[in-house]
């Protein structure tokens, strides 16, 4: 087993209060049982001892967003959101095995210290199995109440804005080693309903409803204008906005993206990814969709790519997943959209892409006036994780060749 596939654990009932809800220590406590029981699962549960090094807490912060009774499974997933030489900070977030929503998020920042309680390196191995490859820097989660439903959303840097909105089935960390390069403009990256850490109402949503949720969403944040850059189905939401909040784009990024809708077979293979989902949650979802997120070469070489994509695939609850398949297999095809754009536009494909044919991109960025077009080599459907260097660079050098305003 390895730190990408979520870890479970039972409440028992000597884990709650007199009411049966499960109480704060506990949660700590299972938290920690499971960060060893992932370590087991990596390095060994000796990997801190063998290297003289051992992981002290710092600092602490949790949010409890549902109660927990005796019984329950919970399932936990974990990430090295910043790693220093000798301090690390580490994200947890819980949900039911089996049910809706995020229980409980926590941040912890790590010391290393050794036997003399001095701080000492992180060691190598730890650091390599939970992420060596992270982002160094932490970015605090907001939540925006918008349209009756809470979004989690990342917010950092000052300037002018820029909405990234993530693909399926993913979350808003799909950005995060992209985001850090596009230092001078305010990066606002949410979870869209349904997905990550956003909440996860029953029934069918609509790629409307996700376009009002941000436009919404940037109202909360006080931002009138953006650019508006979707990956997949954030770019057939980013086609959605242009629709029906054309006056908050100041320019598009269409990546790894297509204007044309479901035809029959497709809208057949959303129902039955939906019927699975209801009937056997989304467990499945990572290993069935891997092969065609990434190009092979990312999945050869790239082991932190791939248990990020698990750990996205697995983190959004199943009404989420079920609701953004109905979104896509209704979406409107946007195929008579794109002459119109008339904004400054960059089309951005994966050289090796096995969803969107790179012709089908190239087609698309050729029927809207002006676009740029940028392909990423060595990079298959999901460009901000497998090449984010390049993607990052792409990225900046539209940004910063649009016009003042
Ligand atoms: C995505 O990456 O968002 C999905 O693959 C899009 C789709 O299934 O049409």
């Amino acid at each position: 087993m390895a730190a990408d596939v979520p870890i479970e654990c039972t409440v028992y009932p000597d884990d709650c209060d007199a009411f049966g809800h499960l109480n704060q220590a506990s949660f700590l406590r299972l938290f920690e049982r499971a960060r060893w029981a992932a370590l087991a699962a990596g390095p060994g549960m000796d990997a801190f001892e063998r290297s003289g090094a051992w992981p002290a807490v710092r600092k602490t912060t949790i949010e409890y967003l549902q109660p927990v009774f005796p019984g329950e499974r919970l399932r936990f997933a974990l990430e090295i959101t910043r790693l220093g030489h000798t301090s690390f900070d580490m994200r947890q977030t819980v949900r039911r095995a089996t049910a809706e929503g995020v229980v409980a998020a926590a941040d912890f920042v790590f010391v290393c210290v050794g036997t003399d309680g001095r701080p000492v390196p992180v060691p190598a191995e730890v650091a390599g199995y939970f992420g060596a490859r992270s982002p160094r820097a932490t970015t605090a989660t907001q939540r925006h109440t918008v349209q009756g439903v809470t979004l989690a959303v990342d917010v950092s840097g000052d300037g002018p804005a820029l909405l990234l909105v993530h693909g399926f089935p993913l979350d808003r960390t799909l950005w995060r080693s992209v985001t850090s390069t596009l230092t001078g403009w305010r990066r606002i990256v949410p979870d869209l309903r349904g997905m990550g850490l956003s909440e996860a109402p029953d029934g069918d949503y609509t790629m409307a409803m996700y376009a009002d949720d941000l436009a919404a969403l940037l109202d909360a944040l006080h931002v009138e204008t953006a650019v508006v850059c979707g990956l997949s189905m954030g770019g057939y939401v980013a086609f959605e906005l242009l629709r029906r909040h054309r006056d908050r784009i100041r320019a598009l990024v269409l990546m790894n993206t297509r204007a044309t809708a479901d035809g029959s077979d497709a809208r057949a293979r959303r129902e039955a990814m939906m019927a699975r989902v209801r009937r056997d949650g989304t467990g499945f979802l990572a290993e069935e969709m891997l092969p065609k997120l990434i190009a092979p070469v990312s999945h050869e070489t790239m082991p932190e790519v791939v248990r990020h994509v698990r750990m996205m695939a697995a983190g959004s609850a199943p009404h989420g997943i079920v609701g953004a398949l109905a979104a896509m297999r209704d979406r409107t095809d946007a195929g008579d959209l794109l002459a119109t754009i008339g904004l400054p536009t960059l089309v951005v494909a994966g050289s090796e892409d096995q969803l969107i044919p790179l012709a089908e991109a190239r087609a698309m960025s050729d029927a809207i006036r002006g676009a740029h077009w940028a392909v990423i080599p060595a990079a298959g459907h999901l460009v901000p994780v497998e090449q984010p260097v390049a993607t990052g660079r792409v990225l900046r050098e539209f940004l910063e060749a649009l016009p003042q305003t």
